[in-house]
């Protein structure tokens, strides 16, 4: 969602130039409205505005800002309109501290009440401005930035990750429910909601856990402590990415690099398991009498895909559990239940907020996530990674292969070795069928000009693929697009079908081949334009992506989604759509 970066330097660098560069690093997480504030000699100055970093840039000038300290902000609007005002930093009434965040404060309107009447004048909408005010007045009251801190987390509810600046040349910042980690680099420090924040500055982080306050300065460095004030020790650990991973190369989008880079992605999201973690990930999932699967988006399209294979090769009930809809299904959750929780980012609010749920009911927590120090990671029994690297693009793409093959490998582990699952293999196929590119593109552009309904079809392990074909098509193209059980047309959707319609279908020779013919028959026969993606061709299809015959059916799924990758980053192009931006979306949903 938002994304928030301060920075304290002790060798008198300008910072705007460095905010402005975190920020446009971090931009997938949210990008309506951008602003910064510096500390100069004069007070603090603050320049905010609505668009994207570089365009705020453009027309005001950030990176030219005066000051050593300085704090930045890119909003992905909840509370408030997208207006000038509403852009974060918000000052308080005497300008002398300013404040960014990313999160929800749940009872702002009634602080703000309290607030006004005391003599505070508010000049946005947001709920952050409260905690603006609230600093200014424990601080003017104590004195002391420790105090005010105390004081003001103690009376903000909701969810926050915020940095404060103080005219002193210190930051300070909290968290709760909602990132934030510090970087540790020669001459300069930096808060921020993402390790991309510093990453091309510093390896180094202290990912700041929750109900962690931390105060920087240039002088006397970090100190960190609770809510209650007392110290806490976090150290500083190196993170894993490249700063490389997070570049787009030779690509024109992130999303097309990282589509690409699945021929390794899939290999890396297996060999790079620690031998620990593994065994007693298996352990907990074949002790557990019940397993529930959970995830959101693209990553709760793993969950159904993993639900059909656990429950296949480990013989036990797996249930898939949208985590947004987790909340009102749990009566049957108990300590012989074993959640495994599944997320890019590992810090989407629904899933965080499922895992919280289960752990209350007395539930083993496993998490696969592609953000190792994430949320989510640091509050499951056992985590394991899917090692895609930095994942930019808002759509899903490496992160969802790497899922379903450590979803495979786990399984296969914990099954004995039933699936003989070989994830060398798949990725050599994942490549071959990525070399359908051109013919993807050539596709789009020769028979895709005006498409406006897309159906996606598949039974079994390829029902899930074909709603996360549908979900690229919409995220990424805007196209209304929908995933459905091919055995289900005749139920419904078959009154759709017309000679306007596209309709892939998602056949390879399993044992949902003949079946799923049936259904394409049905719909050739209402005039709908069908596209086939199967090892094995037909005169029904109109046009046709083949993919390579793979030895057991599970494989399929992660063949099956390329090409839909490519179509739907193809589609936005056409429909002159920033495939790495979409529209009101966000890479990380950390509000519920
Ligand atoms: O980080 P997560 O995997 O928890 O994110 C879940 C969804 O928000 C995410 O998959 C979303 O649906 C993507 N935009 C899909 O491409």
């Amino acid at each position: 969602m938002c994304s928030i970066i301060g920075i304290v330097t002790n060798n008198h660098a300008q910072v705007a130039p460095k905010l402005v560069k975190s920020l446009s690093r971090m931009e997938y997480r949210g990008y309506d409205s951008v602003g910064l504030a510096t500390i100069t000699n004069t007070g603090i100055s603050v320049k905010k505005g609505v668009g994207k970093v570089s365009q705020v840039n453009g027309y005001l000038n950030l990176a030219s800002m005066e000051g050593f300290v300085g704090i930045g902000h890119t909003r992905w609007a909840t509370h408030g309109g997208v207006t000038d005002h509403n852009a974060h930093p918000h000052s308080c009434c005497t300008n002398d501290i300013a404040v960014v965040h990313n999160g929800i404060i749940e009872n702002y309107q009634s602080l703000k009440q309290e607030l006004t009447k005391t003599g505070h004048t508010f000049r946005s909408e947001t709920d952050t401005e409260v905690i603006a005010h609230l600093l200014e007045q424990f601080y003017h009251n104590t004195g002391s930035i420790k105090k005010a801190m105390m004081e003001t987390v103690s009376r903000i509810q909701g969810s926050f990750a915020f940095v404060a600046m103080f005219m002193d040349n210190t930051l300070a910042c909290a968290r709760l429910d909602e990132p934030l980690v510090i970087g540790i680099a020669d001459g300069a420090c930096y808060a921020s909601s993402d390790v991309l924040g510093f990453l091309e500055y510093t390896d180094q982080a202290i990912f700041l856990d929750n109900r962690d306050i931390a105060i920087i300065d240039s002088t006397n460095g970090i100190d960190i402590f609770n809510f209650e004030g007392e110290k806490v020790v976090r150290n500083p650990t190196k993170v894993a990415w490249e700063l490389a991973d997070a570049n787009k190369g030779k690509f024109a989008h992130y999303t097309i690099k990282e589509i690409f880079e699945q021929r390794e992605t899939i290999r890396s999201s297996v060999t790079a398991q620690d031998a620990f973690s593994l065994k007693r990930f298996c352990d907990l999932l074949l002790d557990a009498r019940k397993v529930i699967i959970t995830g959101s988006g693209t990553s709760y399209h793993t969950s159904l895909i993993a639900s059909m294979v656990g429950s296949r090769y480990l013989k036990k009930h797996f249930e898939p559990v949208m985590a947004s809809e987790f909340r009102y299904n749990i009566d049957s959750i108990d300590s012989d239940t074993t959640l495994v929780a599944i997320s890019q980012s590992g810090e989407t609010a629904d899933v965080l907020n499922a895992v919280k749920l289960a752990k209350n009911a007395g539930a083993k927590i496993l998490s696969i996530v592609n953000v190792p120090s994430s949320s989510l990671a640091r509050i499951a029994d056992v985590s394991l990674c899917t090692n895609c690297g930095p994942e930019i693009g808002v759509a899903a793409t490496k992160s969802f292969t790497g899922q379903l093959a450590l979803v495979y490998a786990t399984i296969d582990r914990a099954s004995g070795g039933k699936i003989g699952f070989d994830a060398a293999a798949a990725s050599d196929a994942v490549a071959r069928v990525l070399q359908n590119s051109l013919k993807v593109e050539a596709l789009v552009k020769d028979k895709m000009a005006r498409v406006n309904d897309i159906y996606l079809l598949g039974r079994s392990l390829h029902f899930p693929i074909a709603l996360e074909g549908a979900l690229k098509m919409k995220e990424l193209a805007y196209i209304h697009a929908e995933g459905m059980p091919a055995g289900e047309l005749k139920h419904g959707p078959l009154a759709l079908m017309d000679k306007n319609v596209y309709v892939f279908v998602l056949n390879p020779s399993d044992k949902t081949y003949t079946d799923t013919l049936g259904s394409v028959h049905e719909v050739k026969a209402r005039g709908a334009k069908i596209i086939g993606i199967s090892d094995v061709s037909s005169d029904l299809y109109d046009a046709m992506i083949k993919i390579p015959k793979m030895d057991s059916d599970i494989l399929y799924p992660l063949l099956e989604v390329i090409p839909l990758q490519i179509f739907s980053y193809h589609l936005a192009l056409q429909n002159n759509v920033d495939p790495d931006f979409p529209r009101n979306l966000a890479k990380s949903v950390t509000v519920r």
